[in-house]
């Protein structure tokens, strides 16, 4: 019966079938899912830190604004994704304390420091630049409900890329300080970048089964060097200089050529030893600690409506 059904859901991948929520599903296929998306979920909340810290700090009111509709977006697409989530049968507060209890991950990026206002466009350009590649190619993912949560994100998120790229433009079209601090930001956020693709393809234990199963639909490696064959150029216009000595134009492949990636450093990062990895978990305990009343308050509104609901039925 299994091996059937099994069957009859890898066809319906291989013919591009959206699986929906409601659909037999193989339980290997619903639990990669969870991992995956709560994973992509706690990256986007963790990912406002970084940027909060510059809010009260931005240059001009006009900064302010987009960093603020940026931060909000960001919130939005957490919200999401745990709904998203949420379709799969997980519990969205058993979802929350993973993250809190260092059982979940979130993105290896957020764990560095903005140090200067660079950082802010560098995060925009880069950080976000990156996550489009990976989720416009999520976006044609076999589940569904997350493959309709990235089309809506994309969106939004070209706009996180643009308000970055033209704040390390100004900078680095302004004086020479300020061309600086663009270079020291691009040089602080590349090779950070460029991990957030994930370790590579032959490292990669869950790759060869997402490809399988269509949750995605390029490897590690393929969207990293999509990202860097597109950014490289864009560094170039601004009279930046991308911080890998063995970058270079592959005339025969198409392609860049890059230098090794610090491997060891991911790692780090990624089991929680990163410069800001404790904050940043501080920072989302307090906030589950201080809205708890949000939530009583809520929860006893709810509870009310439905007593007087009951009562009137
Ligand atoms: N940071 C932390 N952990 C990472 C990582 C990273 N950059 N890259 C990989 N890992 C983890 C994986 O989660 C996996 O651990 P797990 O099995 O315990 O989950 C392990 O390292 C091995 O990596 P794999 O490549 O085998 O894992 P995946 O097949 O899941 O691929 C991924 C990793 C490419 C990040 C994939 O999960 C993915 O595409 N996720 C959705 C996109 C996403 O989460 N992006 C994060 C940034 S979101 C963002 O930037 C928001 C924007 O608004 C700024």
């Amino acid at each position: 019966m299994s091996e059937e059904l099994e069957q009859l859901f890898q066809e319906k991948i291989d013919q591009d079938i959206k699986i929906e929520p409601k659909d037999w599903m193989p339980e290997r296929y619903r639990k990669t899912l969870i991992r995956q998306m709560s994973q992509h979920a706690h990256s986007e909340i963790v990912g406002m830190l970084p940027e909060g810290n510059w809010i009260t700090r931005a240059p001009s009111l006009r900064r302010k604004v987009a960093l603020l509709a940026k931060v909000q977006d960001e919130a939005g697409h957490g919200l999401y994704l745990y709904s998203a989530v949420e379709t799969l049968g997980a519990d969205r507060e058993d979802t929350i304390d993973d993250l809190h209890t260092g059982k979940a991950k979130y993105s290896s990026i957020f764990n560095y420091p903005t140090i200067s206002w660079a950082d802010i466009g560098a995060i925009g350009w880069l950080v976000d630049g990156a996550a489009i590649v990976n989720q416009v190619a999520l976006q044609r993912t076999s589940y569904g409900p997350y493959a309709r949560a990235m089309i809506r994100i994309c969106k939004e998120e070209s706009f996180h890329q643009r308000q970055g790229y033209e704040i390390t433009m100004t900078l680095a079209k302004g004086s020479p300080e300020q061309k600086e601090m663009a270079q020291e930001a691009l040089n602080r956020w590349w090779w950070p970048s460029l991990m957030m693709f994930g370790p590579p393809d032959d490292e990669s234990p869950n790759t060869a089964q997402s490809i399988r199963w269509r949750v995605k639909r390029h490897t590690n490696d393929q969207l990293r060097q999509e990202f860097i064959d597109m950014t490289v150029p864009q560094a170039e216009y601004l009279g930046l200089t991308i911080p890998d000595p063995d970058l270079k134009w592959n005339e025969e492949k198409g392609m860049y050529d890059f230098g090794e990636i610090d491997w060891e450093e991911f790692w780090h990062v990624v089991k929680g030893n990163g410069p800001c990895n404790k904050d940043r978990i501080k920072a989302r305990k307090a906030a589950k600690d201080n809205g708890e009343w949000v939530r009583e308050a809520a929860n006893a509104h709810a509870e009310k409506k439905r007593q007087q609901e009951n009562k009137v039925a």
